[in-house]
């Protein structure tokens, strides 16, 4: 734990009998969720309680993420329509966290005059203090880590450490799962991508401290814990001679009593080593999920993109994950319309998606981020409607893949780790005894049937009868207990 969360946490700042309303909206990638989930737990502690519209709170947080422009402009927008409700309550406090705040950091307060309070991913540890200060009439806060080039190694790297030692169950995606972050910041500098910018260099965490978070989180009641990192599988921690790497961790974590899947997320193609499969493999609570984005199968743009490797490398560890595992569930994310993308090379990833056969795949138009070397060296030249056409085609390609490959399960029995109700059913208010229920395969594919919510946080077998390219549907099989007097049927059913 960091000493400045300790201090936060040691002087309380806010009686709890004049409870502060929160409302935090969070957009971007899983650190994002876990990060405001973080952030929640330490204002909790303060004497906030949580709110579900800005309309309602006096704090409104935005936790932000600039991977792309539109992202950005959302942001904006949304903090647009906060101006007239700013005006009428200049009490409010509006603040802008995450990604955006460390890239934009002033330039929030000129873009959008409101806001109070600027916080980047690596000062999250100081949003009580800062919120404290501006109530007590000491004006706009802000905390941003350094730049990459705004000091020594050491104290870059110790700007950017927000660890994570206050968990909140109530925030998570359900009860039963968490995310556990096992390293921050990222050094491969992909060409492209701002996130290097924003959450700075690459650190892993202490193994000790991963492995006392895994048994608080088991303690709170979760089952599966997901290891996040940028690039998790290149995860690696020095203690004198000792090195631990992603497959140690795995083996420590597997150990932790009441936990029952451990996944990780994202890896980098040329870290996908034997000994890691080899774990994931031979460990039962591991996931057989892996998500090692190619982002193009074309050698050159690849190159431009600073990949670090060739669709040769890439195919290579792909044999390797099928020779290891065979029946892993790969999936990957894509750039179309990256520089200089010439038909050819469009053409080469769609042959690079029909042979590796994804799960899915998260495809996305290349949108330029200033102060990154793609930005830099090359002009953006693929038009928007050509972008637009070649994300189409590639989902296509990659939604018939998914549709076949979803159809071999039919008639099969699947272990079902069950979240809670499906989204169409919450949409639609079912209630009453039989609810649309959702949960994930061990190879992380979406299941649905109808249940009821006590299934929540059970491993349940399902029988698949129907599929569509996202979805399984099936039925729940009876569960008995042979081991009882009598046999008992689960109540659950
Ligand atoms: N660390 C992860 C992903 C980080 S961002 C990894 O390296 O795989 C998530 C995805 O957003 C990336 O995989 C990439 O496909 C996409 N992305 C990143 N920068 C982008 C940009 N400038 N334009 C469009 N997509 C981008
Ligand atoms: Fe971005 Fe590349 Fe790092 Fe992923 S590996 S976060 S795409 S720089
Ligand atoms: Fe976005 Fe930051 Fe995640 S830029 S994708 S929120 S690391």
């Amino acid at each position: 734990m960091s000493a400045e969360w300790n201090s936060a946490l040691e002087t309380p700042t806010c009686d709890s009998s004049t409870q502060r309303k929160l409302f935090i909206e969070t957009v971007g990638c899983q650190m994002n969720v876990l990060d405001s989930e973080m952030v929640v737990a330490s204002l909790r502690r303060q004497g906030y309680s949580l709110v579900d519209s800005a309309a309602d709170a006096d704090t409104i947080l935005f936790n932000t993420c600039s991977v792309r422009e539109h992202a950005e402009e959302k942001v904006y927008a949304n903090l647009a329509k906060l101006k007239k409700m700013k005006l009428a309550h200049p009490e409010k406090i509006v603040g802008v966290m995450g990604c955006m705040a460390q890239k934009d950091q002033r330039i929030v307060f000129e873009r959008a005059p409101y806001v109070d309070l600027v916080v980047g991913p690596g000062q999250l540890h100081r949003i009580p203090e800062l919120l404290q200060r501006i109530a007590e009439g000491q004006g706009k806060q802000m905390a941003v880590s350094l730049g990459r080039r705004d000091g020594s190694q050491d104290e870059i790297r110790r700007s950017h450490e927000s660890f994570d030692p206050l968990r909140d169950p109530t925030m998570r995606p359900t009860p039963f799962q968490a995310y556990l972050r096992i390293q921050i910041g990222c050094d491969k500098f992909c060409t492209y991508c701002i996130v290097p910018m924003t959450r700075g260099p690459e650190q892993g965490r202490p193994p000790s401290q991963i492995l006392a978070e895994a048994h608080e989180l088991a303690r709170q009641g979760c089952k599966e814990i997901t290891f996040l990192g940028q690039t998790v599988n290149s995860y690696r921690y020095r203690e004198g001679q000792r090195e631990t790497r992603l497959a140690d961790l795995l083996e420590m974590v597997h150990e932790v009593d009441g936990i029952e899947r451990l996944k990780f997320v994202t890896s980098y193609p040329k870290d996908m080593d034997r000994r890691l499969l080899e774990t994931v493999r031979d460990l039962p609570k591991c996931s057989t999920y892996l998500h090692v984005p190619a982002q193009s199968g074309s050698d050159a743009v690849l190159k431009r993109m600073k990949r670090g490797y060739t669709v040769a490398d890439y195919y290579e560890m792909m044999d390797r994950i099928r020779d290891i595992i065979p029946d892993a569930a790969v999936s990957s994310d894509f750039i179309v319309g990256f520089c200089g993308e010439t038909e050819r090379d469009f053409e080469q990833t769609v042959r690079l998606v029909e042979r590796c056969r994804f799960k899915n795949s998260f495809i996305f138009k290349y949108s330029v981020r200033p102060g990154t070397k793609a930005a830099e060296l090359y002009p953006d030249d693929v038009p928007d409607d050509v972008k637009a056409r070649r994300n189409n085609e590639l989902l296509a390609v990659q939604n018939a893949i998914s549709q076949e490959d979803n159809l071999k399960f039919l008639g099969r029995r699947v272990e079902v780790l069950v979240e809670g109700p499906s989204k169409t059913s919450i949409r639609r208010g079912e209630s009453g005894p039989l609810r649309q229920m959702m949960g994930r395969t061990m190879c992380d594919r979406i299941v649905v049937w109808d249940g009821n919510e006590r299934q929540a946080g059970h491993t349940l077998p399902v029988l698949i009868h129907d599929a569509s390219s996202h979805t399984l549907f099936g039925t729940v099989e009876t569960v008995q207990i042979t081991s009882a007097p009598e046999t008992v049927q689960l109540n659950i059913l």
